[in-house]
């Protein structure tokens, strides 16, 4: 990894980090040599949030999971970057009394609306982290690979109920509460008042190849998916769906009132 702002490369590249790092790293070169207030909610034991701080930005990972954040400010620690990585033990819904509002430059918030209660909040919390201009990365579950999987692996019911569930889930016993199309995550992001610019697919071909063939071309694989990600269909076969928000700027960079 480099440490120097405005050059950075970032850790090693796999099919579930690459299409996100390329969309995080061209955030990062337009801020140029700024150092970020970067917020990471539902950040987990820091697989993006160190390689950040790492790159000389300023991280805090509000996570519910006490053993998430030891392993994060470990693995922090490791890293050098301990002074960087600020770990909060908190709820995703309820940031304003953890973060000052309109302070973030960049939010994280992947592979999380799927898992909580009620995503509503926690995006609308998201955007009133953001300062005006500030950017949201969101990585949630795609709907249409788990009914392909679901039924490529003979669960035929399970299928139809994925896909005929508005929410995107086979019932209470499904491991995710939820599972988005791109149209149901970007009407979910704009309603809190964030202009969608891109989406992406993350893994559209990765859980699908036999492992011999994706660990024996993994540079083939890698090159495939980047190119596959924006473009759909393939995009929207993806296992997981990256989408890249900014909080609007009025003029004068004065915030653009949301949406009631
Ligand atoms: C699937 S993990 C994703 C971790 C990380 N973002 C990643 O992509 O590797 C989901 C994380 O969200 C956290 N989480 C779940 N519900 C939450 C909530 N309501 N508020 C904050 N964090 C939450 C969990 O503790 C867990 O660390």
């Amino acid at each position: 990894m480099e440490q120097t702002r405005g050059r950075f490369t970032g850790p090693p590249l796999t099919p579930r980090t690459a299409v996100i790092w390329s969309v995080l790293r061209a955030e990062l070169d337009r801020r140029g040599d700024e150092q970020l207030t970067v917020l990471d909610v539902g950040g987990g034991t820091g697989g993006f949030a160190v390689p950040l701080a790492h790159a000389g930005h300023r991280v805090t990972v509000v996570d519910a999971s006490p053993d998430a954040l030891a392993a994060l400010t470990r693995r922090a620690a490791d890293a050098g970057v301990g002074d960087r990585v600020h770990a909060v033990q908190g709820d995703g819904d309820a940031l304003a009394g953890l973060v000052e509002p309109a302070s973030v430059d960049l939010v994280l918030c992947h592979a999380v609306l799927e898992v909580v209660d009620d995503p509503t909040p926690v995006v609308a919390s998201l955007a009133t982290a953001l300062r005006p201009g500030g950017a949201a990365s969101v990585l949630v579950a795609g709907r249409a690979a788990a009914v392909l999987g679901r039924a490529m692996n003979g669960h035929l019911t399970a299928a139809a109920t994925l896909a005929a569930d508005p929410g995107g889930s086979t019932g209470p016993r499904d491991t995710l509460r939820r599972r988005y199309d791109a149209d149901t995550a970007a009407a979910l992001l704009r309603a809190a008042g964030l202009a969608v610019e891109e989406i992406h697919g993350v893994r559209v071909l990765a859980d699908l190849l036999p492992a011999a063939v994706a660990d024996g071309q993994p540079a083939a694989l890698l090159e495939l998916e980047r190119a596959l990600a924006a473009q759909p269909p393939y995009r929207d076969l993806a296992a997981q769906l990256h989408l890249f928000a900014r909080r609007p700027a009025g003029p004068s960079g004065r915030p653009v009132r949301p949406p009631a």
